[in-house]
């Protein structure tokens, strides 16, 4: 079913962790294993990224060393130590031009007024090429590094996460656009009456503003989110206009992207206010043999213990006592047991795995990879884009610097000779490249 108009072109972004999204992608012989302390790698990536046209760069984040056993962290690369995204993504604007620079910052363990004006000074930095990823933070270490005992629960995150937003929105309208006249000649820096404190006070956060930067390019940085739970998808339809979404079947993403579209309009967004652009981890080989290859060989660079906390944080247990060559252990669910617990558990039962066959499959298939040569990977974006399934993709390297050069050498080419892709940056913001109107100031007086 064809659901676009010609014209229409999908969206690609770059989801860069340092090394690549593989588990074992550091020890690739083509990795920079220092790469989350690297500069130069990541203006290497950023570049290749805007010479081939994506519409941004996406930066992960997270406030804490993850919890694991001592062995794995000894062995392990993600995740552990990297640039602050923002600090990374500043150094960035200076030596690119048109690329839009994503990054993420938590709703959990920040100040809203960090993350204004934060993102507002990269806007300014960039000329408008500024994104805000809006998370929830997920992991118990988080919350030792901020004076306190435990987490917030669930609920209590997103009911903070939809404060922290309103409160984001309210202080980047805190200077109308033209609120700077700066007229040496009269002397007149700003005019007053275009500065708006916000006032705001409510169950988490007390907030007078105004801030202290004049109104971003664009006038609020893109709003970016990824939060699967329900939480989450109400999050999501209230304020965000990119979501990195996750889905494994094109049947689930169709279901997902309708949903999110109509949620979303009972906060009057209409379906082109929000691009649904799902992750894709791509291996490109000459052929499909080749691709296969290419994915053996990471999967060969794999740590038993690695691959067994990977099972172990799915499962939500410490499965370090039981033989690894033995039988997968009988194991009982418990309150922190959710789906993923069930799905491990009966398929290992049912192929009679050992614990270390089922942790090697959960190591590999962590994220689904889609391997092939280019035109079997173009040909997969092409059916979830055009049958209505996403607005475009995040591009998630399986290793870098590598499965990112393949994709910008032989797939968006391949993208670009079918007229599904951009030859050319429509804009200079990243709102305008996306298609995404720029919002006025809520006292702004309609012309
Ligand atoms: C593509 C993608 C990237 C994400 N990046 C981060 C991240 O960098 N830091 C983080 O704390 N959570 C990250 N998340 C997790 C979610 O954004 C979300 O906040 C978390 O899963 C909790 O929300 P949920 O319970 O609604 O899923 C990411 C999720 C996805 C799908």
């Amino acid at each position: 079913m064809d659901r676009r108009s010609r014209d229409e072109k999908m969206r690609l972004g770059a989801f860069f962790m340092p090394t690549g999204h593989h588990v074992a992608s550091w020890r690739h012989p083509d990795a920079d294993p220092d790469a989350g302390v690297n500069f130069q790698h990541y203006v290497k990536l950023a570049q290749t990224a805007e010479r081939a046209k994506f519409d941004m760069v996406f930066l992960g984040d997270n406030y804490a060393v993850r919890a694991t056993h001592p062995e794995a962290l000894r062995r392990s690369a993600q995740y552990i130590a990297n640039f602050e995204p923002l600090t990374l993504l500043s150094g960035l604007a200076a030596l690119t031009s048109h690329i839009g620079l994503v990054a993420t910052a938590s709703t959990s363990y920040n100040e809203p007024f960090h993350v204004a004006r934060n993102f507002a000074s990269l806007d300014h930095i960039s000329n408008g090429r500024a994104g805000w990823n809006m998370v929830t933070s997920a992991q118990e270490a988080e919350a030792h590094n901020f004076g306190r005992e435990k987490h917030y629960g669930h609920a209590e995150r997103y009911e903070r996460a939809q404060e922290f937003t309103r409160v984001v929105l309210g202080l980047w309208d805190s200077w109308e656009d033209d609120a700077f006249p700066r007229d040496k000649a009269s002397g007149q820096f700003l005019d007053p009456a275009k500065l708006h404190p916000l006032n705001h006070k409510g169950a988490h956060f007390t907030v007078r503003g105004p801030m202290n930067i004049p109104r971003a390019p664009q006038g609020y940085p893109v709003l970016v989110q990824a939060g699967t739970s329900g939480d989450g998808r109400r999050f999501a339809a209230e304020f965000a206009e990119v979501i990195f979404s996750s889905h494994l079947t094109i049947e689930q993403a169709l279901s997902y992207y309708a949903e999110v579209k109509a949620a979303a309009a009972e906060f009057g967004h209409g379906p082109s206010d929000i691009k649904i652009m799902p992750g894709l981890n791509p291996i490109i080989g000459r052929t499909a043999d080749e691709a296969d290859e290419k994915f053996e060989l990471l999967n060969s660079l794999i740590e038993p213990v690695v691959a067994r906390e990977i099972l172990a944080t799915f499962l939500r247990k410490d499965i370090s006592q039981y033989p690894f060559d033995g039988p997968f252990p009988d194991l009982e669910p418990d309150a922190q047991s959710s789906g993923s617990f069930y799905n491990w558990v009966e398929l290992a039962k049912k192929e009679k795995l050992t614990l270390r066959q089922t942790a090697f499959r959960a190591a590999r298939g962590r994220m689904s990879v889609t391997r092939g040569s280019p035109k079997q990977i173009a040909d997969h974006m092409q059916e979830w884009f055009v049958s209505g399934a996403c607005d475009g993709f995040n591009i998630m390297p399986p290793y870098l610097p590598g499965a990112f050069n393949d994709f910008v050498e032989l797939v968006v080419p391949e993208l670009q000779r079918r007229g599904l892709f951009r030859t050319e940056y429509e804009g200079k913001t990243l709102r305008e490249n996306l298609g995404l109107r720029r919002p006025a100031s809520r006292y702004a007086v309609p012309a």
